[in-house]
Parts: structure tokens; C-alpha cells; sequence
């Protein structure tokens, strides 16, 4: 089932190469390409990952290198390098020195894959993706970050263990930011189409909306050196999945608003349909007044990192 021909994973770390496991095991692409700048860790995870084709029967080509003329011609790229957070940094304090390492990929994808359509996961993303799009001169549909698919999971598995129902039929949104702000949105949540609110109370509800949004920082406090990388890469997997088999799916992710929601020139959590071509539309959906509030917070948070990126200076983030 290799419909694609080529996709590119740029940064081997944890999430680079889990990643790549799942796309390769996913089987939708002739080569996954695994790239990195430190010599040796590339190649060796592809190989390892690689070894497993034949026990999982996958056909993909698994390509580890530290040259970025090998993602020429991809078709999907997906941006993980940059550092991750240790306990204590918010997702923010990795912004001036992973905007350097994104600055340089785009400028790569620009050269090298200019039809591809590019996903974003290096922190902070809403920003990191408004910058990756920026550099890349990609068209914005085909621009777009991860954030609230890996939220949105984390706040349906909370609530599927607090109901004991099966984490599937739990469905829902987070929207807004992937950080402290994010928007959970409840009005929107059910179990295969009960609503959330007659099944829990009102202050367990508050809880599963707090852990959700801690639910990148409690890994990392409890990994102590790294942050979460199982659920990261399933949601990153099935982004790539709905892009790569034009699935059309309704999701939500860091999207380029220009007018939905009100907003416009900024990247944030939104619902969107997603397919071939990247971003086929914003859904714009009705929000309670106490959402919107929040909604509008999260931007503003966005805004405010963005601003300090467009401040920083040239030897931190050369132009
Ligand atoms: C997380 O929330 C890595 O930001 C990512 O775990």
C-alpha cells in the first residue's frame, strides 16, 4: 500500500525515531527518511528499525542520514528537531534555539521538497510552525503543526479511565495552544455521542481538564530527562496517515487562521480537515463565550512568543 514516495523525518531523537517506526510500520510510503546532524544516530535507528521489516512484513525503506539532500522529492515532511523540555522550562524557553534549527530545515524544504506538505512538532509548535511556514514560503494548507490531536488524545484517555469506557468511543477537542492555555473543550466532548457533562460532575470534569493541560509536564517531571514520545508520535503518525491517504479527516491541529475563529496571521489549535493537499478548510464551530475567552488567551499567548521571536537577534536566529 505505498502510495507515497518518499517521507522525510527531520531530527532522530526520541520522537524522530519513534516516529519513523510507526510511519514504517504503517507501510504507506516507499522510504521513510530519518535524518539528523549527529553522525551515526540516524543511520543506526533506521537500521534498527529496518531489521523489524521482516518479523512486521512492511516494505518501506528505512533511511537513516545526515545530509539533507536526501529529502529531496518528499512528500510529506515531518519537523521534530529541536530540543525538548526538562522539568521546570515551559514549552517557550525553547524558542530561540529551536527557531535556528527550524530556520535551517525550511530553508532545506524550500530548496528540496517545495510540493511537500509539512508537518511541525519541534516546541513551542504554534510558533515553531508560523516560522517553519515563514522560512519554508510553503503555502500555509501545507503548513500545519502538531497539537491538538496529541492533546485532544490525552484529555480522551483521562476521561475514558475515569469512566472505564473504551478510550475509543471517547471523542472530543482540545483547541488553542499546545501549552498552559490550551482549550479543552468540553461542550464538544461525548461518549459515543452522550454528552460529557451527564456522566461526570462538574469538578471531576475540571480535574481531567487540568491534568490534560499538565499532560506534557507531568511526563516530563516524571522522565526527568525527556519528554513524552509514545502518544507524540502516534498523533504525529496519524496526521502523516490522513495527509498520505487523502483521508479527509476531521481533526484538530496548529493551523493558519486568516479570519476563522476572528483571528487572522497566527497558528494555533484548531479543527481542521485534513487530506492530500494538507489543510483542506478551518471548521469554524460555535464556542461557548467562557471558550472563546479562553480561545482568545491562547492566541494571545502565541502572539506574545511571536513577538519575541520576531525580536531576537540575528546571530541567535540568522536571516
Ligand atoms: C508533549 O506535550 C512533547 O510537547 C510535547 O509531550
Amino acid at each position: 500500500m505505498n502510495v507515497l514516495g518518499r517521507i522525510a523525518v527531520l531530527g532522530a531523537g526520541n520522537i524522530g525515531g519513534s516516529l519513523a517506526q510507526r510511519l514504517a510500520e504503517m507501510d504507506v510510503a516507499r522510504e521513510v527518511v530519518l535524518f539528523d546532524i549527529i553522525e551515526g544516530l540516524p543511520e543506526g535507528k533506521a537500521l534498527d528499525i529496518q531489521q523489524s521489516a521482516p518479523i512486521l512484513g512492511f516494505s518501506t525503506r528505512v533511511l537513516g542520514t545526515t545530509s539533507l539532500d536526501a529529502i529531496a522529492g518528499a512528500e510529506i515532511v515531518v519537523e521534530t528537531a529541536g530540543l525538548a523540555r526538562k522539568p521546570g522550562m515551559s514549552r517557550s524557553d525553547l524558542l530561540a534555539k529551536n527557531a535556528a534549527i527550524v530556520q535551517g530545515h525550511a530553508e532545506a524544504v524550500r530548496a528540496k521538497a517545495p510540493e511537500a506538505v509539512c508537518i511541525v512538532v519541534t516546541n513551542p509548535v504554534d510558533v515553531m510552525t508560523y516560522y517553519f511556514r515563514e522560512r519554508s514560503g510553503l503555502p500555509a494548507p501545507r503548513v500545519f503543526g502538531e497539537s491538538g490531536t496529541l492533546d485532544t488524545a490525552r484529555f480522551r484517555w483521562f476521561v475514558a479511565e475515569a469512566l472505564g469506557v473504551a478510550p475509543r468511543d471517547v471523542t472530543g477537542f482540545v483547541l488553542g495552544t499546545h501549552g498552559d492555555t490550551m482549550v479543552p473543550i468540553l461542550s464538544l466532548t461525548s461518549v459515543s455521542g452522550v454528552p460529557l457533562s451527564r456522566l461526570l460532575p462538574p469538578d471531576r470534569l475540571a480535574a481531567i481538564v487540568e491534568r490534560t493541560k499538565q499532560g506534557g509536564a507531568e511526563i516530563v517531571n516524571l522522565l526527568k530527562t525527556g519528554s513524552a514520545y509514545y502518544a507524540p508520535t502516534a498523533s504525529q503518525a496519524e496526521l502523516v496517515r490522513a495527509v498520505a491517504l487523502d483521508e479527509h479527516r476531521l481533526l484538530s491541529a496548529s493551523a493558519h487562521l486568516d479570519g476563522a475563529f476572528g483571528e487572522r496571521d497566527v497558528y494555533i489549535g484548531a479543527p481542521v480537515v485534513l487530506g492530500r493537499a494538507g489543510i483542506e478548510r478551518v471548521v469554524e464551530i460555535d464556542l461557548t463565550p467562557a471558550e472563546r475567552t479562553a480561545f482568545a488567551a491562547s492566541v494571545a499567548a502565541v502572539r506574545s512568543d511571536l513577538a519575541i521571536l520576531a525580536k531576537l537577534p540575528a546571530p541567535t536566529v540568522p536571516r
